[in-house]
């Protein structure tokens, strides 16, 4: 079966995105529906450049605009080179984190005017977004508790957990003004997580 169905994931880090994005990829496989499975920023070669800039930079010296003027660098190569392309062949994409991260996080957490994301967001992509997003909501004192004993932590990861409280309640404000913004419950165990989603998809599988 072929579905051109562009479904994102999103929320905190910890909350379990990747570990839901690639169930649903392994259970689409197995249910004979093609599918990709990618991530942001990243996705592509010049996107894993600005991923590395963005996470690994340790000293937080850089500007939150450039932050969002990076993230959408590598969001548009990404739909440029990935993402349209598989859903021109029929293909489902699934991306681990878009654009709701930018607002939530350079917008919620870091205090970007909401209104010159969305200026840049429309300059950038236009009108293309998901049709179905799932934000994984976790308290950031449980999301933590899961990544605490993560060698590598990320920059954002860092950062205060009042920094983390932002991100999640602009994750929240995005999906009171967004039908295609699905909460999931995140705290149950993994398979419990991954039947929510599986209902919400129903509609569209
Ligand atoms: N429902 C769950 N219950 C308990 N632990 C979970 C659950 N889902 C994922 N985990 C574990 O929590 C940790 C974080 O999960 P995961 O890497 O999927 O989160 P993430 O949202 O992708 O994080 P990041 O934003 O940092 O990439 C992993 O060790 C994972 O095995
Ligand atoms: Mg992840």
């Amino acid at each position: 079966m072929t579905k051109n169905l562009f479904i994102t994931f999103e929320g905190i880090e910890g909350c379990g995105k990747s570990t839901q994005a690639k169930k649903l990829n392994e259970y689409l496989l197995k249910n004979n529906v093609k599918n990709i499975l990618t991530r942001e920023p990243g996705g592509t070669a010049i996107g894993n450049e600005i991923r590395s800039i963005l996470l690994n930079q340790r000293d937080h010296k850089i500007q939150a605009m450039s932050e969002v003027l990076l993230n959408y660098a590598s969001r548009l190569e990404h739909l440029e080179q990935v993402i349209k392309p598989a859903l021109n062949h029929g293909s489902v994409v699934i991306s681990d984190r878009f654009f709701d991260s930018t607002i939530a996080y350079q917008g919620y957490g870091f205090d970007i005017d909401l209104s010159a994301i969305q200026a840049i967001q429309k300059i950038v992509i236009g009108d293309f977004a998901p049709q179905i997003t799932f934000l994984l909501d976790l308290e950031v004192s449980q999301a933590f508790e899961r990544i605490k004993t993560r060698a590598d932590n990320n920059r954002y990861e860092q950062l205060a957990f009042q920094f983390h409280e932002k991100v999640r309640a602009g994750f929240l404000n995005l999906a009171k003004q967004n039908q295609r913004i699905k909460i999931i419950d995140a705290k149950q165990d993994s398979e419990q997580v991954f039947l929510q989603i599986i209902n919400n998809l129903k509609q569209f599988i």
